[in-house]
């Protein structure tokens, strides 16, 4: 009854100013390596502050974006510039992924959130937005309390709302990628901007010509995100506790090969190469620790054009989002009142090009070891592969098992020659004994250790 009556009333009052358009003047709190403000600036917006606390970040941050003003701790900066009109915050997300702990929205990282409304607080009058980015378990994590948080402080100062789950591949992409963002203003329609578009289908790279398919080598037990013709999600970390790269198997050749670093930086929409400059103060790998973390530079883009040519939202459809109610994958709200929306995670539908055709490069190959490992917690765990994927890994584990035969058969030759010369050069006849049966004895387990590498290899020739 009480949903029926919020549904009849009327839409809440929305004396939202329609926003005109001028290029806007951005603030980028967690900047990560700029992936919302390299976004915004192709839309013709500017960056008047970055501030970012990992020194790898910076580094790329100092050169991407040379003379725009950086800070390192958000708890330690006091104001934002004069002149900023839209201030951006990506927060830690560690303490909501599905990848991290779990802690919710008071995990000391991802508190770091309440720095974001006590700037927004010192810089109310010059304001005009205010944009936040998540992901998406942030909905269901804790029953939504995260969220419940963030609306909860944006209602408290009379802020009208809008948000939307977001998939990277609405902007061509092959790559998996859902985030929520979040848009507020106090005086401008945040769903005009965020709800207006919506393709409504979701982009697929499936079909006959599909052979390249990505996933986790470095999962296995529960799964290892298996992508048809794209990347799953680049990720920080993984269930061996490292950065690691996503792999794709190439279903014609049975070749697996581990993503490139220049290809993931381009599957976020970022040139090659630009975290490069991280190298100067952080081993190479720690470039994968960045590019996980950052948001795909097409929906920075998509959210400036938006927010220079916003469109009315068409809401007549829309029914009341009630208190408590699970959080939909889109709606909006001020005022106390709330709505869902049925827009899709697709606001766009650009050609999605197929991963076969976008990686530029071959990047190595998995190791027979990574391989066998990736086997073994996959018949262990509840992961379904296909027969064709098994067989390939099946292939690659007796691999690894002939090279750590033959690698311990190296260990034995060489024990062999020391004892041998150890047992020339004893004096006492009786050690010279001793030592002669253990060569003897070695040389036994040498030559069927022999035996079985090369039954080994021949099954694997036959
Ligand atoms: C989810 S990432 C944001 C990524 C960014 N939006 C991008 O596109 O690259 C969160 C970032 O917050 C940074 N961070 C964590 N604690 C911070 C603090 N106290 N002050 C400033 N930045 C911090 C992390 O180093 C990380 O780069």
């Amino acid at each position: 009854m009480q949903r029926l009556l919020s549904f009849l009333q009327p839409r809440m009052d929305l004396n939202a100013e329609p926003h005109d358009g001028t290029p806007l003047t951005v603030a980028g709190l967690f900047a990560g390596i700029g992936g919302i403000e390299s976004g915004l600036h192709s839309a013709g917006h500017s960056s008047s502050l970055l501030c970012e606390i990992e020194p790898a970040a910076r580094e790329v941050l100092k050169t991407r974006f040379p003379g725009v003003a950086l800070h390192d701790d958000v708890t330690t900066l006091r104001h934002l510039p004069a002149g900023t009109n839209l201030l951006a915050a990506g927060f830690p997300c560690q303490d909501l992924s599905i990848s991290g702990r779990r802690q919710g929205i008071t995990g000391s990282r991802s508190s770091l959130v309440s720095h974001v409304f006590r700037l927004l607080d010192e810089s109310r009058d010059q304001l005009r937005w205010l944009l936040l980015e998540n992901v998406p378990f942030m909905l269901k994590l804790d029953s939504g309390g995260g969220m419940r948080y963030l609306i909860d402080e944006l209602e408290s100062r009379g802020l009208y709302w809008a948000y939307r789950v977001v998939d990277t591949r609405s902007f061509g992409l092959p790559h998996r990628r859902h985030r929520v963002v979040v848009l507020a203003s106090s005086r401008h329609a945040p769903w005009d901007v965020l709800l207006s578009n919506d393709s409504g289908h979701e982009p697929s790279a499936d079909g006959p010509d599909a052979r390249l398919h990505g996933f986790y080598w470095t999962e296995g037990n529960r799964g290892i995100g298996w992508s048809v013709e794209t990347c799953p999600p680049l990720k920080v970390g993984s269930g061996l506790g490292i950065a690691s790269s996503p792999a794709t198997w190439d279903a014609e050749s049975g070749e697996i090969r581990k993503i490139d670093i220049r290809d993931a930086e381009r599957l976020q929409g970022f040139p090659v190469d630009w975290t490069k400059p991280a190298e100067c103060v952080e081993r190479p790998s720690a470039r994968w620790k960045l590019v996980g973390n950052a948001v795909s530079v097409p929906l920075g883009a998509w959210l400036g054009s938006q927010l220079r040519n916003p469109r009315r939202y068409d809401w007549s459809s829309d029914q009341a989002l009630e208190h408590e109610e699970p959080w939909p994958d889109a709606a909006y709200g001020g005022k106390g009142e709330a709505y869902r929306s049925s827009v899709s995670a697709w606001p766009v539908s650009q050609p999605l090009t197929p991963l076969r055709d976008f990686l530029q490069f071959p990047g190595d190959p998995l190791s027979t070891r990574a391989a066998a490992g990736l086997l073994y917690r996959i018949q262990k765990g509840t992961t379904n592969i296909s027969n064709e994927f098994e067989r390939d890994l099946q292939n690659m584990s007796q691999q690894e098992e002939l090279r750590l035969k033959k690698k311990a058969l190296e260990g034995l030759h060489v024990r062999i020659e020391s004892l041998t010369r150890m047992a020339r050069e004893a004096s006492q006849f009786a050690e010279q004994v001793r030592l002669n049966e253990e060569v003897q004895s070695l040389r036994f387990e040498a030559k069927s250790m022999q035996n079985e590498i090369e039954e080994l290899a021949h099954a694997d020739t036959v």
